[in-house]
């Protein structure tokens, strides 16, 4: 029997995190659209389910130009999700089923709908109220042209010209313009947004495209080839900026001013793993989300170079590592690993997707969960934090059955960088039973299509079959806590190299077979299987845990 005694790291150096997308996951009162009081109706399942902490994308006040990334108020609650209050009553049920609850901070802009937004509209040209923004003359006779021809994330001009005929800067949505982080005023701000949270109990944040806060906008404003030329290196006028820190450091002090400090997590696209680790720093955020699984192909020889380079650079940070496969902004990766033309990866194709007559004709439904299956428990059996999104419990598909007009991504719309179907189809509300007009989601519809094909994932039916991937993830969770102690790995060599075997203290084991040959077993105590044993060997694409 392995050694079970309890570690006493911090909790967030190895927890299981659970996205919760507030506007899909319940709906309590009837609208569509989930809220926070639909959270609180849901916290037993989230406690059997076994996860340590959630993570709630935006629940504040917006307009949903970008899904709540555009945030009119930071310290309130959307009306249409709950009050203060309900928020309250959320974290203190989370509390007492001993699941922590870190929030989303969105630093990098606000909606074009915040007091502050619409105070600098009022004000005018010159006035301290446009300070807290990035307005520019624009160029040309007239000041016609932008102050640049900057392309912003979602497609179209990163300047939008207001009626005064001055510019500012949206690196997102038009309606998500971006803050001045030179600005003092702006920084006191977040900090008291920060304490805000801490003081209602909050345990973490994570933080919205960390690496875009502070810039360099010197002129003359280089041209955007310019911009895409110049090395990621801590200079670069735009993106993942050394003096970033320096907004992180005042951050870490009101972290640590709380017993026991809260903690936080980068969302950081930056160029190398060592520019990762500045957020991890314990100096700065603390932890830093990992992407690399989530861009991967499901194929043994990346699995196991990604594995063994973030574990090295989390050794040198004195961070731990996180690991993603799905979130908000990715198509789901059951049927990532299930788009055989595209080879498993992200769909970049998207639009191509739907014109083949969509899933049916792209999409190996069954083999792509299966690949998940078998991805997701490596995963969950690595050191580190793993972050999970809500529906891949049950081991839910993207849905590509939404039209144009029922579409609420801004990418869709403008052709952004993201892949050109956009991020609807992870963002359907969860199907909780098989009947009502929204699989039990709320009482009345849901905000996006769910599709027939989602009585199948069902909670109620997955909570009834013990095969099931809800049953597989319970399961996990479970043996998960019993079996992880300290954050070492040791891999264990098979000779092939479409399967990877690793160790973990206490005679823990894991096996994955990626494709070819089932993996004959040599009478392993096998605790957890994705899928049936055959002959007593692993199949392709499957997972095992094994103990001593
Ligand atoms: C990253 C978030 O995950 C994404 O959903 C959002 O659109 C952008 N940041 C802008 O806030």
């Amino acid at each position: 029997m392995s050694d079970t005694t309890p570690t006493t790291a911090p909790w967030w150096r190895q927890a299981a995190v659970y996205q919760i997308y507030p506007r899909s996951f319940a709906d309590a009162n009837g609208d569509g659209i989930g809220d926070i009081p639909g959270v609180v109706s849901r916290a037993d399942y989230l406690q059997a389910l076994g996860i340590d902490a959630v993570w709630l994308s935006p629940f504040y006040p917006s307009e949903l130009a970008d899904g709540g990334y555009d945030v009119a108020d930071y310290r309130n609650v959307d009306p249409r999700l709950g009050t203060l209050d309900d928020f309250d009553e959320m974290v203190s049920g989370l509390h007492e089923r001993h699941i922590r609850v870190v929030v989303d901070i969105v630093p990098n802009h606000t909606s074009d709908q915040h007091e502050w937004f619409q105070e600098a509209l009022a004000a005018g040209r010159g006035s301290a109220a446009r300070e807290r923004y990035i307005f520019r003359e624009g160029q040309g006779e007239n000041g016609e042209l932008p102050p640049a021809d900057w392309q912003s994330v979602f497609g179209g001009s990163a300047w939008e010209r207001v009626a005064d005929g001055q510019w500012y800067f949206h690196r997102f949505a038009v309606e998500q313009p971006d803050l001045n982080w030179d600005n003092p005023e702006v920084r006191a701000d977040f900090l008291k947004t920060l304490r805000f949270w801490s003081d209602r109990g909050v345990d973490g944040f994570r933080i919205d495209v960390a690496h875009m806060l502070t810039k360099d906008l010197s002129e003359p404003l280089p041209s955007q080839a310019e911009l895409d030329a110049m090395p990621q290196d801590g200079n670069h006028p735009l993106i993942d900026r050394d003096d970033v820190h320096e907004v992180y450091a005042e951050w870490r002090a009101v972290f640590n001013s709380y017993d026991p400090p809260r903690t936080a997590v980068a969302e950081a696209w930056v160029s190398t793993p060592e520019r990762r680790a500045k957020y991890a720093h314990p100096d700065s955020l603390g932890q830093s989300f990992n992407f690399d699984l989530l861009v991967a192909d499901f194929d043994a020889p990346s699995f196991r170079s990604i594995i063994t380079d973030n574990l090295a650079q989390a050794a040198a940070t004195g961070s731990s590592t996180t690991w993603v496969l799905s979130n908000h902004d990715v198509t789901r990766h059951a049927t990532r690993y299930g788009l055989e033309p595209l080879n498993g990866r992200p769909v970049k194709q998207g639009t191509e997707w739907v014109e083949a007559g969509g899933p049916a004709d792209w999409l190996d439904r069954e083999g792509g969960l299966r690949r998940a299956r078998a991805a997701t428990m490596l995963m969950l059996a690595l050191p580190g934090s793993a972050y999970l999104y809500q529906g891949e419990e049950l081991g839910l598909h993207e849905v590509a059955e939404i039209t144009p007009d029922q579409r609420q991504d801004p990418g869709f719309f403008r052709g952004s960088e993201y892949d050109r179907l956009g991020r609807d189809g992870c963002r359907v509300p969860l199907p909780w039973t098989t009947e009502g007009s929204s699989f039990g989601f709320g009482t009345n519809g849901a905000h996006l299509p769910q599709p027939s094909w989602f009585a199948d994932y069902a909670v109620a039916v997955e909570d009834a079959d013990p095969d099931s991937t809800l049953s597989l993830y319970r399961k996990a969770l479970e043996l998960r806590h019993r079996l992880q102690t300290d954050e070492q790995l040791e891999w264990i060599e098979t000779g092939r190299d479409d399967v990877l075997r690793f160790r973990r203290p206490n005679g823990w084991e894991v096996i994955t077979v990626f494709g070819g040959e089932p993996f004959p077993l040599a009478g392993e105590n096998v605790v957890l299987t994705t899928a049936p044993l055959l002959n007593g060997a692993v199949p392709a694409d499957t997972t095992v845990w094994i103990t001593a």
